[in-house]
């Protein structure tokens, strides 16, 4: 495979296929055959958590020196896929991990930030979680009620508030969080805050019943006069809206994979189903009702894959430049998460009853697939910023 855009190309090299090749085994042999269990159950898979940071997953795009594996974006969707395939509960976790939390302290803290916060992370050893979302802001991310003061002695930041759908929290040991150090100041005065979650001050609220990604914990959290130690302020003083805003580019595109995966299993699925059932006296997929789902399910797939190879190219230009990838970061993640959902629900229409029942993991693929057009922006969000962008309005 190889993608060129410009002077830059993506291909895949040794290290991709031989990554590719150890995860989808590891996916297949450890994870999908605990997925329906979990899903059942609701729990939080630490077992096989563990053993994603054993495999060096839980940091990939982390340098080494910070105790990830240094791989690039590639390594990390071609990873997300093959882990969604399995389960999704999987893949979120992983990927909160990985771009919701790492990212942005590699792109944004100082030395001393990333030595002492990203390794235990990255290295999967313990669980990050980020906290943008309050119960009254998700889409309009600008506007939160979260308050952190500065104490007298100005070494301490006193943070109050309630925070909401923070993926991972229940578990979670380190979070970025986002909150307003100057209120009247609107998105300009949000900062970023490195949290310990073992810290007084800090609490867990409701934990969500959720529709998909069951095995995924996700809660409220709590902060009750914790103070923050100065030192743990993450690029600056104002500077939070626009490090949560370049996290997610980054995160959309692993979004983007995660719902290709999702909608990879189902379509496999679809596909031997097709072949094999029969009715009327042929395999159903003889006939063309049958037929064109397969053709769109495939087309929808691939043409999904393009928009997040395209969305790698944009990242790696803007890397280099300084630039920015956010509308592609958006087409990704909003094709392919709606991609996600027509494969899943056709997937599940061509097996019929047997689809609706929790016999088959087709069921669960149809409810994994919802999040994804909800999570780290809407889809609504997502069409707004593309087209903000190319109208070139704000
Ligand atoms: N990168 C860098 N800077 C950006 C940016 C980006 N992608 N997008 C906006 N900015 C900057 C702008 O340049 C602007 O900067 P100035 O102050 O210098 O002018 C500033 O941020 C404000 O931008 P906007 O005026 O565009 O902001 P807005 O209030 O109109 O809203 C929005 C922008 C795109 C709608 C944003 O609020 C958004 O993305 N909302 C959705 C939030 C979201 O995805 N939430 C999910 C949270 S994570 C989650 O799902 C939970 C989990 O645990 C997985």
């Amino acid at each position: 495979m190889a993608v060129q855009a410009g002077a830059l190309s993506l291909a895949m090299s040794d290290e991709h296929e031989m990554l590719l090749a150890a995860v989808r085994e590891f996916a297949q042999r450890e994870i999908a055959p605990v997925a329906a269990g979990y899903d059942e159950s609701g729990e939080f898979p630490l077992d096989t958590v563990r053993k994603m940071g054993d495999m060096g997953l839980m940091g990939i795009e982390t340098p080494e020196e910070y105790g990830g594996a240094g791989l690039d974006t590639l390594a990390y969707v071609l990873t997300m896929i093959e882990i969604a395939k399995a389960d999704a509960s999987h893949s979120t976790i992983l990927s909160v991990n990985n771009s919701l939390y790492c990212k942005g302290i590699l792109q944004f803290g100082t030395e001393r930030q990333k030595r002492e916060w990203i390794r235990p992370v990255a290295s999967g050893a313990e669980i990050g979680a980020y906290s943008l979302t309050e119960p009254m802001s998700g889409s309009d991310a600008g506007n939160m009620t979260s308050r952190a003061i500065l104490n007298e002695a100005r070494t301490h930041y006193i943070i109050n508030g309630r925070k909401s759908w923070v993926t991972s929290a229940p578990y979670a040991d380190r979070i970025v969080l986002f909150c307003m150090t100057t209120a009247e100041a609107g998105h300009r005065g949000i900062t970023a805050f490195l949290i310990d979650s073992k810290a007084p001050g800090f609490s867990r609220g409701k934990t969500e019943p959720k529709l998909g990604i069951r095995a995924s914990a996700t809660s409220e959290i709590i902060f009750d006069d914790y103070a923050c130690p100065v030192e743990q302020v993450l690029g600056g003083v104002g500077q939070g809206f626009k490090i949560a805003m370049t996290v997610l580019d980054a995160g959309r595109i692993g979004i983007a994979a995660q719902a290709l995966g999702i909608a990879e299993a189902a379509y496999a699925a679809a596909l031997g189903y097709a072949r094999e059932r029969q009715a009327f006296g042929a395999p159903i997929g003889s006939y063309q009702m049958i037929q064109q789902k397969i053709a769109d399910m495939k087309t929808r797939i691939e043409a999904g894959r393009a928009l997040i190879y395209q969305a790698i190219l944009a990242k790696q230009r803007a890397e280099q430049t300084g630039g920015r990838y956010t509308t592609e970061a958006s087409m990704a993640k909003l094709f392919c998460s709606e991609a996600a959902a027509f494969v899943t629900d056709e997937a599940l229409q061509i097996h019929g009853g047997l689809g609706y029942s929790k016999e088959l993991p087709l069921e669960r693929y149809y409810r994994d697939a919802r999040i994804t057009r909800i999570y780290e922006g809407t889809s609504e969000i997502q069409r707004m910023v593309i087209a903000r962008n190319e109208l070139g309005m704000r």
